[in-house]
């Protein structure tokens, strides 16, 4: 399967840590893993124009819709992984998520596989990760995702406290 993880952090921290990890569990099971740390391209931010709900196509010429979008298509699933921020996503993923209302046709016809890994400081019962997953969860029914039976959410704070266990890749496993 081609896979691609879209890495949602603004530094390189937990997540870029898992993502790491990650990387190298899928391409052992002999996927195609590509990353895409969204910290490392500038993108512009949605202009609300909406002219791609009626071209299917974004009129800002800029890395998204060069080089973002053929990824997006060419993957066969995607890994979404973030932080949280004030219990939503980090402003560099709903950047992201705002882009790809000009995929939303080709969605309509394309079914992509999805899976999702969040970390945030709090644990999980403050509800931090539970309206991240509803919010991803509604994006994913808009788009027409097929959403993994398994999500994973750490609790990390400072950048260096993630660790992979045996618990994640036991998920990892059941995700392609
Ligand atoms: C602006 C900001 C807002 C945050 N809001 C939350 C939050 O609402 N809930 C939470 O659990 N953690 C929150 N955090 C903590 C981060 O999710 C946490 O530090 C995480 O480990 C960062 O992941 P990273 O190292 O992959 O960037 C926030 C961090 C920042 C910078």
């Amino acid at each position: 399967m081609k896979i691609l993880i879209v890495n949602g952090s603004h530094r390189k921290g937990n997540t870029y840590r898992f993502v790491s990890n990650l990387l190298d569990l899928l391409t052992e099971n002999g996927h195609t893993v590509d990353v895409l740390n969204l910290l490392e391209k500038r993108f512009d931010i949605c202009d609300g124009c909406l002219i791609c709900e009626d071209t299917g196509k974004c009129v800002i010429e800029d890395c998204f819709s060069n080089d973002i979008v053929p990824k997006l298509i060419d993957a066969d699933a995607y890994v979404f992984a973030m932080p949280i921020y004030f219990n939503s996503v980090p402003a560099l993923f709903k950047n992201f998520i705002d882009r790809t209302n000009s995929l939303c046709s080709y969605f309509e016809e394309n079914t992509k596989k999805l899976a999702v890994f969040l970390v945030g400081q709090l644990e999980e019962d403050e509800g931090s990760f539970a309206s991240v997953l509803r919010y991803l969860g509604e994006y994913s029914e808009i788009m027409g995702f097929e959403r993994t039976e398994k999500d994973i959410c750490v609790t990390a704070r400072e950048p260096d406290e993630f660790f992979i266990n045996n618990d994640i890749k036991d998920i990892v496993k059941t995700w392609f």
